[in-house]
Formats: structure tokens, C-alpha cells, sequence
């Protein structure tokens, strides 16, 4: 369910959520992001080509821990499961993701913006969280006063951080990680800008220093 989730999270202060359009563009972003010291990456479901940018980033990047994200049905989990992903993540949960995620070990990482969809995953065993969209359901302040009712959960916010506000959640005591397109976002993937985001991952990975 979530075995060996909070030891990858503890990897990088900063998960890059990635929309790849072209597979080809994959492995060069891949070696991008790491050359600028980012080791776990999300690929999000949300092209055709995320599958298989998947499967190409764990043959060309053992050293990486790659997962899938946008996981919105059972479906998606058994193809990210196949294509090689080591972890999953949705931005939000339901019945038919729990029951998905019970049948493989790829560990689970799913999403929750309320007290009450906190507590509902909580009390099915989860208490490592997707925070989304962080800012949108007030972002660092309201995590702040999560911890302050539920200690027990962890959080991954995500959803319009950036160098300006990562700071602010990666000081909270029940943050464990941050997630966010800003060091590699479609655009610059699409136009193949690999110096750009090497440079800002570099700044992404130094965020905790
Ligand atoms: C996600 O899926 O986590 C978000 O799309 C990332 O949000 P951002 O693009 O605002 O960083």
C-alpha cells in the first residue's frame, strides 16, 4: 500500500510532475533533471506518450526512481504497475484506486485537499499524502493547521509551488517533499531547452540545503 513510499520521498526536497508529449524526449530529460541533482520523477499520465516514456526512463536510468502520476482509474495503475513505475500518484482517491493499489506493492501516493478526505484515507491506513492543489486550498497555512489535528499525516503538496513559496512548505514539520512543473515544464520539454532545466533543477535541489 505504502511500504518504502516515505523512504522515496526522502530522496529529493522536490518531485518534478512531468508531461512528456514526445517519448523521444524522455531520457534527455531524465538525465536533464538528475545532472541538476533531481532523483525522483513523476510522469503524469496525462499523454500518450507516458507509458512508454515510463518504461524508457527505468531502462536508460537505473539510478532514478520513476513514478506515475494523474492516476485516476484501476486501469492506469495496472499500466503504470507494467510499464515499470515505482510509485503512483493521483491527485485525488476513490474507492476503485484503493482497491487497485491493495493488489500491487508499487507503493500508493494518493491526493486529498480536505480534513475529511484526509481522515477518510487515514482511516484506511494511509498517512502519507498528495496535498492538491496546495495553493488553491490554502496552500502553506492551511497544512500548518492540518498538523496541528492530524499529526500523523505527511504531506506532498503540489499545484502552483515554485522557488517563490517552496520554502514555505518545505519548513512545516508534516511536509516530507514538494512537487511542481515549474523546473521542467511542458513547454521547455517540448523545446528541448535541456540546459534550462538542468539549471533549475539544480535550484530545486538545493531548496532544502
Ligand atoms: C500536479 O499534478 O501535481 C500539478 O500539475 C503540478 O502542479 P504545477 O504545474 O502547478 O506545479
Amino acid at each position: 500500500m505504502q511500504t518504502g513510499l516515505a523512504d522515496v520521498l526522502k530522496i529529493s526536497p522536490v518531485i518534478p510532475v512531468l508531461v512528456i508529449e514526445s517519448v523521444e524526449d524522455a531520457v534527455p530529460l531524465a538525465q536533464a533533471l538528475s545532472d541538476g541533482g533531481l532523483k525522483v520523477l513523476e510522469v503524469t499520465l496525462r499523454t500518450e506518450a507516458a507509458l512508454a516514456s515510463i518504461k524508457a526512463m527505468r531502462d536508460a536510468c537505473p539510478d532514478l526512481i520513476i513514478g506515475a502520476g494523474t492516476i485516476l482509474t484501476a486501469e492506469h495503475y495496472r499500466l503504470a504497475v507494467e510499464a515499470g513505475s515505482q510509485f503512483i500518484v493521483s491527485p485525488g482517491c476513490c474507492e476503485q484506486l484503493l482497491a487497485a493499489a491493495a493488489q500491487y506493492d508499487v507503493p500508493f501516493l494518493p491526493g486529498a485537499s480536505t480534513l475529511s478526505e484526509m481522515m477518510a484515507l487515514y482511516n484506511v491506513g494511509y498517512q502519507v499524502l498528495k496535498f492538491f492543489p496546495a495553493e488553491l486550498n490554502g496552500g502553506a497555512p492551511f497544512l500548518k493547521t492540518v498538523s496541528a489535528v492530524m499529526p500523523q499525516l505527511t504531506f506532498c503538496p503540489t499545484g502552483g509551488i515554485s522557488t517563490a513559496n517552496a520554502g514555505d512548505y518545505l519548513s512545516l514539520p508534516n511536509v516530507a517533499c514538494i512537487g511542481g512543473s515549474w523546473m521542467a515544464s511542458a513547454k521547455s520539454i517540448s523545446a528541448k531547452d535541456w540546459s534550462t532545466i538542468s539549471q533549475q533543477s539544480e535550484e530545486a535541489a538545493a531548496l532544502l540545503a
